[in-house]
């Protein structure tokens, strides 16, 4: 899918669109759209008269106006409760996903003085770029077009008043590299195991590395047996694809490196202990964690900022087969712990172990993993937030604000002593799950185990990678969960 925002200097009733998107916030017809009501005929004060529409959340109204004037969609941008950027995101994004419903091939979006309130021209600029962006997104390459295909929609202005042209342009550019980031991430989260096995995720960061020059190993399943990665290799071993572990890095800046590490099991059948059938197809969003990984450098190679960033993907397929691990069986992590496998299902903190372990070889500034790793996370959070602990309260503290301000929100869940516990084993030094009670803290628990020496924060974003329901601000399936929190995350360490 190919689809941008540019910043274009213009006042709305000046600029020639198939769709002029109209961003205005609750209350009556804002006074700055005068200008426009007048060539317009009239049309957005008979809109407001009749009281068809009053800016709440997520309402829209489609105005064809009198004359040569193109079509208006007023969407409002409500009460900003919890703050004005989001409500600015999210009526970019509803105002997108109108637009590519209604079939226009390009549009204009603006956000009215009225609607920014104390946002800065810095946020309407990123706000916009990441709303449109998150609306406009979908996946239809899998499916024949339709006989009456219009246009796709490719482009959408962003108009930029005079005054605050400037500081929307700043902020656009920034917001524009993180929207390419979570495109991308999506465009990688939605597509079906057999699409994208762990070759083809390497396939996938060997291209952004190659566009960007980002530096890049892949370890094929040779070097990942020489490098020692027991954990890893038990749970590929049951697949007919190979395994790989990717590294990326790139060098913005010449200090310790933040490492980000994402959860790459391309399709999760639980294995030995095999999921139910109802909804395993949506196993195939097992790599989220590694898209949001690979959407971060994305963001990265575009916007070039000041720091240093490791990426590591340890990268599989769980399958149950004649040669898969089995409950019971104990294998070596690359730290040199023993593990006994209990359940074939907990694969990820596998993976996700010997990525920890790896990781110590840059002694890292710190290290925070993402991963699909719970489903014990929907239990405690619900789909409203994503599940982070960690052993360092600073970086889970940059974690937390970030997440705010990137709209993808997250709670903290405890590591207290006690926890640890759940993962003895009588056999091994270790279990690889501590059963239900507490799910994502043993889980949590069982990968601090493996990340020694180092700052390290967990992120599970189980619950909130995917949605089952279509939304007015986002269609349904991949979420991009983590692309805006680290683009966040890393933009304030720079
Ligand atoms: N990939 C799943 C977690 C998951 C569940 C992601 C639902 C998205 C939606 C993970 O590998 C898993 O199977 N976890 C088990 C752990 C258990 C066996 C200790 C779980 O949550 O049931
Ligand atoms: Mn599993
Ligand atoms: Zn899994």
């Amino acid at each position: 899918m190919t689809f941008e925002t540019q910043v274009v200097q213009a006042a709305p009733e000046a600029h020639a669109t198939p769709l002029l998107i109209l961003v205005v916030p609750q209350g009556v017809l804002p006074a700055s759209l005068a200008a426009l009501d007048k060539v317009s005929g009239g049309a957005l004060s008979r809109c407001y008269a009749a009281g068809d529409f009053r800016g709440k959340k997520d309402e829209t109204a489609l105005l064809y106006p009198d004359g040569p004037r193109p079509r208006v969609l007023l969407v409002g941008s409500g009460v900003p409760g919890e703050g004005v950027r989001g409500a600015l995101r999210r009526a970019a994004a509803v105002g997108a996903k109108r637009a590519r419903a209604i079939g226009v091939a390009e549009a204009a979006l603006y956000v009215v003085a009225e609607a920014r309130g104390i946002a800065s021209g810095e946020d309407v600029g990123q706000m916009a770029a990441e709303g449109a962006a998150q609306g406009a997104w979908h996946f239809s390459a899998m499916k024949q077009p339709p006989e009456e295909k219009k246009g796709d929609l490719v482009r959408i202005d962003l108009l930029a008043p005079a005054d605050v042209g400037g500081s929307i342009r700043k902020g656009h550019q920034i917001g524009a590299a993180i929207a390419a980031g979570h495109m991308l991430c999506r465009d990688f989260q939605v597509l079906p195991g057999n699409h994208f096995p762990p070759r083809r995720v390497a396939e996938a960061a060997m291209e952004i590395a190659t566009r960007h020059g980002h530096g890049i190993t892949v370890l094929d399943k040779a070097a990942i047996v020489k490098e020692g990665m027991g954990a890893l290799l038990s749970i590929a071993q049951g697949s007919a694809e190979d395994p790989r572990f990717i590294a990326l890095e790139y060098k913005g800046g010449t200090g310790a490196p933040v490492v980000l590490v994402g959860k790459g099991v391309t399709f999760d059948t639980g294995g030995i202990s095999i999921k139910p059938a109802p909804s395993m197809e949506d196993m195939k969003y097992d790599m989220s964690g590694a898209a949001a990984v690979l959407g971060t450098f994305e963001m990265l190679g575009r916007l070039r900022p000041k720091i240093h960033v490791v990426g590591l993907i340890p990268s599989a397929e769980n399958m149950p087969s004649a040669t898969a691990i089995k409950p019971g069986d104990v294998v070596t992590s690359h730290l040199g712990k023993t593990i006994e496998i209990v359940n074939t299902d907990a694969e990820g903190r596998l993976l996700l172990a010997d990525a920890l372990s790896y990781a110590r070889r840059y002694s890292p500034a710190c290290v925070v993993d993402i991963a699909t790793l719970t489903g014990a996370i929907t239990i405690a959070l619900g789909h409203a937030a994503a599940g982070v602990m960690g052993t360092d309260p600073g970086v889970i503290g940059q974690l937390l604000a970030a997440g705010q301000r990137a709209g993808e929100r997250l709670w903290e869940l405890p590591l207290w002593d006690e926890y640890r516990e759940l993962n003895k084993s009588d056999i091994a030094d270790v279990k690889n799950s501590g059963g239900r009670a507490a799910g994502s803290i043993s889980a949590g628990w069982f990968l601090r185990e493996f990340a020694e020496a180092f700052p390290w924060a967990h992120l599970d974003i189980a619950a909130t990678a995917y949605t089952e329901r279509d939304d007015a601000a986002m269609a349904k399936g991949p979420t991009a969960m983590g692309v805006r929190l680290f683009s966040e995350f890393l933009l304030a360490r720079v």
